[in-house]
């Protein structure tokens, strides 16, 4: 549904001294996307992501670089490829003054849908993402979550089998996030849509994608199953909280035996991955009691796609979101 290859956008932008200097927002990649996936495109702020997006929907001309979308060339066949799909920007695209049901209506009839059927797709849509009662109402003098549900609806209402979601769920409540989710799966089981979204969210990748591609400085740095992902990092967190301060060190000599990583120690807390977990610990627990050290609590956390995102990029996608 989607092939990209080496696809590039630089930006003329001005240096500090006023001297000439390129912007790489997206430095060649390559995506390819089948017909009914669900593909989340996750990155922090600046990665690329919404570049990607606006060439992919043919909004922004690439500077190197080919995609087809839908089986269209984006650089030649930009008129069927926008009629192919439905797209929900991040900063939303409702002008404020015209009435929410009128908007919709005529963004359907824009995708060469009659106005009967626009207007019943539309009322269907505002009572699954509960807009119920504000047909009439100006998207300006709506709540913010409001808005940002009037944005998909728009984007969806023409019922397309490819849909772009850049940051669909960023300022929705954690209710109108499920309910958005339970949505687009619905989509895929209704239409057999393919739904191609950006999110801060990991938590919301995990849920809902088939796969993750992951990019960073413009580049792809990592394209897989949540699952394979989570399962590069080696092995889970096991964390110790000795009682006495003075008995950390010996905590921490009794876990590097069976740790993969080092060892790290912090005044009563001592840490490190440990594949097989659940097959060490007993022993871990038998050495501590031998060696007459009291704990506070031990912790074992299986890895997390933030933990993955860590790994791959030395930062964290929460600290960015
Ligand atoms: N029109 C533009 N002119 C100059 N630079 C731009 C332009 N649009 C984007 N950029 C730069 O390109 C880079 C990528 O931006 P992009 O909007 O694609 O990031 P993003 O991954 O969507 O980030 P966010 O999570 O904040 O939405 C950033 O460094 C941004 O400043
Ligand atoms: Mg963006």
């Amino acid at each position: 549904m989607i092939h990209a290859r080496g696809l590039a956008r630089t930006f003329a932008g001005r240096g500090r001294g006023k001297e000439k200097e390129e912007v790489t927002a997206v430095a060649g990649v390559d995506i390819d996307v089948d017909e009914g996936e669900i593909v989340g495109f996750l990155g922090p702020n600046g990665a690329g992501k919404t570049t990607t997006l606006r060439m992919l929907t043919t909004l922004l001309k690439p500077t190197a670089g080919t995609a087809t979308v839908a089986g269209y060339d984006v650089a030649t066949q930009s008129q069927e490829v926008r009629r192919s799909i439905g797209y929900v920007s991040q900063s939303g695209s409702t002008s404020p003054e015209a009435r929410a049901g009128e908007e919709i209506m005529d963004h359907g009839m824009l995708y060469g849908i009659s106005q009967k059927q626009a207007e019943a797709r539309g009322r269907e849509l505002f009572e699954q993402l509960d807009l119920d009662g504000l047909w009439n109402r100006e998207p300006r003098a709506m709540s913010g979550g409001q808005r940002r549900r009037l944005d998909i609806a728009m984007g969806l209402v023409h019922d397309p089998t490819l849909v772009f979601l850049d940051e669909p769920t960023t300022g929705l409540d954690p209710q109108a996030r499920a309910n958005l989710w339970t949505h687009i799966s619905d989509l895929r089981v209704r239409l057999g849509s393919t739904v191609f979204l950006t999110t801060h969210y990991l938590d919301e990748a995990d849920v809902l994608c088939d796969r993750i591609l992951v990019i960073d400085h413009g580049s792809i740095v990592a394209s897989d199953t949540p699952d394979a992902l989570k399962r590069q990092i080696s092995g889970d967190l096991v964390e110790l909280v000795v009682s006495d301060p003075a008995q950390a060190p010996a905590a921490a000599a009794l876990l590097e035996r069976i740790a993969d990583t080092d060892v790290e120690t912090d005044a009563t807390s001592v840490s490190a991955r440990v594949r097989g977990a659940g097959r060490e610990i007993p022993g871990l627990i038998r050495a501590l009691d031998a060696a007459s050290i009291a704990l506070e609590s031990i912790e074992v956390r299986r890895p997390t796609l933030d933990d993955v995102f860590l790994t791959l990029t030395g930062r964290s996608l929460r600290e960015d979101a």
